[in-house]
């Protein structure tokens, strides 16, 4: 589990976090370093930037200083066998980052779901170092990072080799086996549905293409059936390709600890970037909650800590039944303004997690900062109408055009006409 991260100057801002042992939920501004911080968190645990082992990727690149001088990130965590404590110092001759040498620690199962659809994956029975004769060797692949293409298409190894066959190919094979694989599968997808009504059910394989011989997956919808996987909605591919993904790293680390005569990793580390994208609001509501039921599922098997990313309010509202101030934490990242001589500057803070109830009232929380949950132009007229309201007296003209304003951006059955009329019929600019 990772326990802490000390960033200083590096990334928008310095901070110093200890997470929850469960459930972490990160929000902020576009652009304050919530993906940052999770590019941190999996270079702590695996060593590796996502772009350094995939070079294909758009993001994840490696950590460089925000100003010249000294930088540093400190983490630690737990190993398998010891805790990890560790600070690292940015070498300006090298470019890189220290770190000890030698075998590093094992941080357990570290997968990272990326904004843009690519995945990563550290897994200890794969991507560790083995042993030889007493000598710990390095020759394997030091994880496995997928581009977005690569997750459906597959991941390619050198020479000729594949390091991962990709959903379309697994997928297809695990239906043909009809084995415990795929009923692993569908019942990650059955909790990742939007709806008990609205189920992902696996359909039957088809061909899309006479230039493509792969066995095409099909997703079954109400409406729909034997939708090529290929050609499903954003929303659904990913989630399916979410729930591939767990499936692959689960069942291939089994297969791997087996093979290796080892006992399978007794820790998880989910790291997931922008939990609710495509998603509908519908979806939005579930994707929390069905990630703890996975979570809950795989309690019996290994501890699973998870970071998650959001932009959405429903989210945070969707989080309120399950959250746990012993296990869970919320951090929130922040422009903070300053006076005016000086430049904003972005503060990382974890919050007390308060049950605020609805959507509306997370959007005016300090978790997204919004002055109301309207339009813009309906915000600044009702502050203008809050303004007329609070005086004794009121210029007319000014009240009128007011009104008229807010006829055309306000709704017949908005709340705010209950006062406002009240107000102008007993001030005399309402007949
Ligand atoms: N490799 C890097 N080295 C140093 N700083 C970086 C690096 N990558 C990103 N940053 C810093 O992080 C900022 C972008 O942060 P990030 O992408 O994490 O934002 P975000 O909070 O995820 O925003 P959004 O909500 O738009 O996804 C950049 O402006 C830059 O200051
Ligand atoms: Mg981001």
């Amino acid at each position: 589990m990772l326990k802490h991260l000390r960033l200083e100057n590096v990334g928008p801002v310095d901070a110093e976090i200890q997470f929850g042992e469960r459930m972490n939920l990160i929000t902020g501004d576009n652009g304050l370093g919530k993906s940052f911080l999770l590019d941190i968190a999996w270079w702590s645990m695996t060593r590796k930037w996502p772009a350094e082992v995939n070079p294909k990727l758009t993001t994840g690149k490696k950590a460089l200083p925000r100003t010249e001088g000294a930088a540093k990130i400190d983490f630690s965590f737990t190993g398998k066998s010891k805790p990890v404590k560790y600070a690292s110092h940015y070498e300006r001759p090298d470019q890189a980052w220290t770190g000890r040498s030698g075998r590093p620690a094992n941080p357990g199962l570290v997968l990272y779901a990326m904004a843009d659809g690519g995945f990563a994956v550290w897994d200890p029975a794969r991507n560790y170092w083995r042993s030889q004769g007493g000598v710990d060797i390095q020759n394997r692949p030091s994880a496995y990072v997928f581009s977005p293409s690569e997750v459906w298409d597959g991941l390619p190894g050198v020479e000729g080799n594949w390091l991962c066959n990709g959903l379309i190919r697994d997928w297809a094979s695990w239906q043909k086996e009809k084995g415990a694989t795929f009923k692993h599968l569908r019942a990650v997808l059955d909790a990742l549905s939007p709806s008990p009504e609205e189920k992902l059910t696996p359909g039957a394989l088809t061909r899309i293409s006479l230039d493509d011989v792969r066995d095409m997956p099909t997703i079954d919808l109400p409406y729909e059936t034997g939708v090529p996987m290929v050609h499903a909605s954003s929303g659904m591919r990913r989630i399916i390709a979410l729930a591939y993904f767990l499936v692959w790293c689960w069942e291939e680390h089994q297969q791997a600890a087996k093979l290796l005569s080892e006992v399978p990793t007794k820790q998880i580390v989910f790291l997931i970037d922008e939990v609710e994208s495509h998603l509908h609001p519908k979806w939005q509501r579930r994707i929390i909650p069905a990630l703890l039921n996975v979570v809950e599922s795989l309690r019996w098997a290994a501890q699973v800590q998870v970071l998650a990313v959001t932009h959405s309010p429903l989210i945070m509202t969707s989080a309120e039944p399950h959250f746990d101030d012993s296990q869970d934490a919320w951090f929130d990242f922040d422009l903070v303004r300053t006076d005016g001589t000086s430049r904003p500057f972005v503060e990382l803070k974890k919050r007390p997690f308060v049950r605020l109830g609805e959507v509306s009232r997370w959007l005016t929380s300090e978790a997204f900062d919004l002055g109301s949950a309207r339009s813009l132009e309906s915000e600044e007229a009702l502050q203008q109408a809050a303004e007329i309201l609070s005086k004794k007296v009121t210029d007319p003209t000014r009240a009128k055009a007011l009104d008229t304003q807010l006829r055309k951006l306000l709704g017949d059955t908005d709340p705010f006409w209950i006062r406002w009329r009240h107000i102008g019929e007993k001030q005399g600019w309402l007949p």
